[in-house]
């Protein structure tokens, strides 16, 4: 069997005496040719797990290996596999997106003819941006040329803190489709997020990070499917809760506000009676709407807290 992309083993990390630790025996493992997602709020320790896998941080305990090699013992050899983008991209303010590009390829020792950059630019479509001063393009733009700087190097493995934040819907969906390219050219992407739809998207396997710990690590479907949760049907009608908890798969019931929730087993049941109740009593049944479980409802399972109100901590 081939090595695992990235093997983290029992790593305990912090910021000195008198904190709590920013991560806690975190163990995981990320096979070759996965999109592996780091999901949790603020604080979770998402950004000083990737540090300690970049070399940047050193754990107080545990090990980290990627393609093999232990990122303590041989750092050099192990960042030769690694591309990074950092949550935070300080991009040098007065080159151009070409000359960013060039001189991050000859850290490497890569150096690039303008027929290569102009290929390389277009695979993030920046390549009409060439010339243009990397402060002057816009928010998503940027995260774009983050990404294009991070496999710069061809790496094998690519690391992503935060590749959409604070991007708008088509931004961050320009940006979602060069991580998948990444992926399809045999790279291993690992990539944190607070966004459940997100990690939904892109991600094979995602872990559950919260307060320093890993509390799940499973596919998204696996995860939604391991809470045995309903899906939940909501429509603004007035029904007394007694009733309602009393139609067809209705497992439990509740008012949010006008609407109506009904966690049901059996959906297009409980909605057929629904309807039926709102023709016979000529009350007036709307804005109905079926929500399936996902990824915020299983984080509010294992941790009690929703993932939003979890980040406005
Ligand atoms: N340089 C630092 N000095 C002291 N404490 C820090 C430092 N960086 C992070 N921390 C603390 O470590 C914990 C984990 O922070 P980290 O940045 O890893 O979280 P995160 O999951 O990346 O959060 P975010 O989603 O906000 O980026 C937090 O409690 C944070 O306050
Ligand atoms: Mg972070």
């Amino acid at each position: 069997m081939s090595q695992p992309s990235l093997e983290i083993s029992g790593v305990t990390a912090g910021y000195g005496h008198g904190r709590p630790p920013a991560l806690r025996e975190v163990s995981l493992s990320v096979q070759p040719g996965e999109i592996f997602g780091l999901l949790g709020p603020n604080g979770a320790g998402k950004s000083t797990l990737l540090a300690c896998v970049e070399g940047l941080h050193r754990p107080s305990a545990g090990t980290v290996t990627v393609g093999g090699l232990d990122v303590q013992r041989r750092p050099e050899a192990a960042k030769r596999l690694l591309g990074i983008q950092l949550q935070k991209t300080a991009l040098l303010d007065d080159l151009t997106v070409g000359e960013l590009l060039e001189v991050y390829a000859a850290l490497y020792e890569v150096y690039l003819t303008p027929a290569q950059t102009d290929e390389f630019l277009a695979r993030f479509g920046l390549r009409e941006h060439r010339r243009a001063l990397a402060r002057r393009l816009s928010g998503g733009q940027q995260q774009r040329l983050a990404l294009a700087l991070a496999v710069a190097n061809d790496p094998q493995i690519v690391l992503l803190d935060e590749p959409t934040s604070a991007l708008d819907p088509h931004a961050r969906r320009a940006v979602w489709d060069n991580i998948r390219r990444m992926h399809d050219e045999g790279r291993t992407i690992v990539l944190t997020t607070h966004a459940m739809e997100e990690a939904e998207a892109l991600c094979g396997r995602v872990a559950i990070i919260d307060q320093g710990r890993i509390v799940a690590c499973d596919t998204p479907a696996q995860l939604v499917a391991g809470l045995g949760a309903h899906p939940v049907l909501k429509a603004a009608i007035e029904l007394p809760l007694a009733e309602a908890r009393a139609l067809p798969g209705v497992r439990a019931a509740h008012y949010a506000g006008q609407h109506l929730e009904l966690e049901t087993a059996e959906p297009q049941a409980t909605l057929a009676a629904l309807q039926a109740y709102a023709a016979q009593t000529g009350r007036g049944l709307s804005d109905v709407r079926l929500r399936q479980p996902n990824l915020e409802d299983v984080f509010l399972a294992l941790t009690g807290r929703a993932l939003a109100a979890a980040a406005a901590l």
